[in-house]
């Protein structure tokens, strides 16, 4: 049995491995049901993000959910990111501080840049590289101001990574990439490892495709476990953390049920080794 946090940055900030994902997660009372079941069945951290234009939801039912449950703001963890048209200095500072107000909190707990890319510009443009420098300017502006307590980044390849390592003054706390046993990316992980930075992972359920696969489906029987169980195990097993989007808060529960059950070995190396490089969402190879 492992614990329910990782620690960021030096054990500065304590981030929990299980947390919610909202990507498609909007009307009002949806995210005020799915926010009520998560915080209910133990989940601490919210994954939001300014593209997923739901965080002034998010913040309004938290404003009534927090007290539910007794919880203050320090009790939860919130991350949200900074969308592909708000790359740029000036513009990204500006944008945390407008999800800042949308969720109406005085930090973020996480401010990751969602995407390499910039809007319009094409994969190879090279103002992506100068954008994508000065947004990260402006995400270490946000941290010595107190407005997030931690940086990093989304979709980054190793070789974006190691461009952002050789111009960054605060090192990345969080490198969030798509990860599941068709997107094994093991590489990603081992440099991450390797510069003490922490890798979320998304889709781990394959955005709901992988739930039915035949080896999933047989490793969940044997554990009297569910297939998703068993996908966000795998995903935690391999030092990860989980994100798990639902809008029924039947699956919000049992994607909670966690911490109560082990992978063996080879059941872990049977799931890796189903490994294609296949992206279910976007893939950000080719962005220079
Ligand atoms: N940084 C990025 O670029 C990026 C990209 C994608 C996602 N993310 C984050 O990661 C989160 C998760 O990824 P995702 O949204 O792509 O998909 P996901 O979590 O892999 O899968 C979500 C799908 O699985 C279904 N599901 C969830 N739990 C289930 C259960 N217990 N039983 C049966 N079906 C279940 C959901 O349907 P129901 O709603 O019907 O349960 C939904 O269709 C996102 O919400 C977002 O916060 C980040």
């Amino acid at each position: 049995m492992f614990d329910g946090v990782v620690e960021l940055g030096n054990g500065v900030v304590m981030m929990p491995r299980l947390g919610l994902g909202t990507f498609r997660v909007r009307d009002n009372e949806v995210v005020y049901n799915v926010l009520d079941a998560a915080l209910a069945n133990g989940y601490r951290l919210i994954d939001t993000a300014s593209s997923y234009k739901n965080e002034t939801e998010i913040g309004s039912a938290l404003q009534e959910l927090l007290p539910k449950y007794h919880l203050n703001r320090e009790d939860i963890f919130i991350t949200s990111k900074l969308g592909p048209a708000e790359h740029g200095e000036e513009k990204s500072y500006h944008a945390c501080c407008q999800s800042l107000d949308r969720l109406k909190v005085d930090w973020l707990d996480l401010y990751l840049i969602h995407w390499p890319g910039v809007q319009k510009l094409k994969h190879d443009d090279p103002r992506n590289t100068q954008l994508r420098k000065q947004s990260w300017t402006a995400l270490e502006q946000l941290s010595r101001d107190g407005k997030v307590k931690a940086i990093g980044v989304s979709n980054y390849t190793i070789s974006l990574m190691e461009e952002l390592l050789e111009y960054a003054t605060i090192k990345p706390s969080v490198l969030q990439v798509e990860f599941h046993p068709l997107l094994y990316q093991q590489e990603v992980q081992h440099f991450c490892r390797i510069h003490g930075i922490h890798l979320q992972a998304y889709s781990s359920l394959g955005c709901g495709k992988l739930l039915d696969h035949e080896l999933v489906v047989s490793i969940a029987a044997k554990h009297q476990k569910l297939p998703s169980q068993v996908l966000l195990r795998w995903a935690l097993e391999l030092d990860t953390s989980v994100i798990p989007r639902s809008v029924n808060i039947n699956h919000v529960a049992e994607n909670s049920r966690l911490f109560d059950f082990a992978l063996s070995g080879e059941e872990i190396e049977a799931l890796c080794k189903l490994h294609e490089g296949h992206h279910f969402c976007w893939d950000p190879a080719g962005i220079h």
